[in-house]
């Protein structure tokens, strides 16, 4: 059985005094998912991690937006997954359509960060989706098989289930028209069907997939009852404690 999982990805939000006002209803944040037995989350900017992660109780998820998948070195700007551990901090969000798109992040370079996050015992959260255009063109399960194949290429078979996986349609980010849920399973079961052909049933039956893309309190619970999604990775919804609380609520 599959623990259902709701992450905020807060993106370029919220400052550090920010932050900590939303943490001060955190507690009851906590106290919901815990009766709801559901894992919940929240993935800051890189500024936030540490007054999230000394703020909140160890069974919340606090998850970098992004790393670089070499230690240290010349490259301006960037953060290593081994200074993210020294915070505590073992989930980051990889391959965000944002990053694709603005920042050229490639499915090829997504493969050597998750590689980087299991070498270091963390979670990757990889994400995968197709624009507007390809899903106009019917090519939505070929973008999504390219970019599971390139992302998890030579990942071992037992760090599969250690990898959590977000299917986002592009054209449903931030834009309010979310994927239907039928859309949603769909792509989520052919995620799954890729991960049985890649490694087996069982350790593919064991990843969490979770979609993303305008879900909202209101539409939250219409994924969460279809069979292969786990749980949302939600932006702006997330970014309110009452929309927040109101996501687990629904679920
Ligand atoms: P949204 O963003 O919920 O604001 O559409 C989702 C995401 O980008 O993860």
């Amino acid at each position: 059985m599959r623990k259902k999982l709701l992450l905020g990805n807060w993106k370029m939000n919220k400052t550090i005094s920010e932050t900590k006002e939303f943490l001060k209803d955190i507690d009851e944040l906590v106290t919901l998912a815990k009766e709801k037995d559901i894992d919940i989350g929240i993935a800051p900017t890189y500024l936030c991690l540490e007054t999230i992660k000394n703020n909140v109780p160890s069974s919340v998820i606090v998850a970098s937006q992004n790393c670089h998948y070499l230690d240290s070195g010349a490259y301006t700007g960037e953060v290593s997954v081994l200074m993210l551990k020294e915070l505590g901090i073992d989930w980051s969000i990889i391959g965000h359509s944002e990053r694709r798109t603005y920042d050229n992040e490639t499915s090829q370079k997504c493969n050597l960060k998750i590689k980087k996050l299991l070498e270091n015992n963390c979670t990757p959260v990889y994400c995968v989706g197709e624009t507007l255009e390809q899903f106009e063109n019917n090519r939505t399960c070929d973008v999504v098989k390219e970019q599971i194949v390139e992302g998890l290429k030579d990942i071992k078979l037992e760090d599969l289930s250690k990898i959590v996986i977000a299917y986002e349609p592009v054209w449903s980010i931030g834009t309010g028209k979310n994927a239907s849920k039928e859309i949603a399973e769909n792509v989520c079961a052919f995620i799954r069907s890729l991960l049985v052909d890649l490694y087996n049933k069982e350790e593919a039956e064991k990843v969490r997939i979770l979609y993303g893309g305008s879900v909202k309190p209101n539409n939250i619970k219409e994924y969460m009852q279809e069979k292969d999604i786990d749980g949302a990775l939600v932006g702006g919804a997330s970014l309110k404690v009452d929309s927040y609380k109101e996501l687990i609520h629904n679920i």
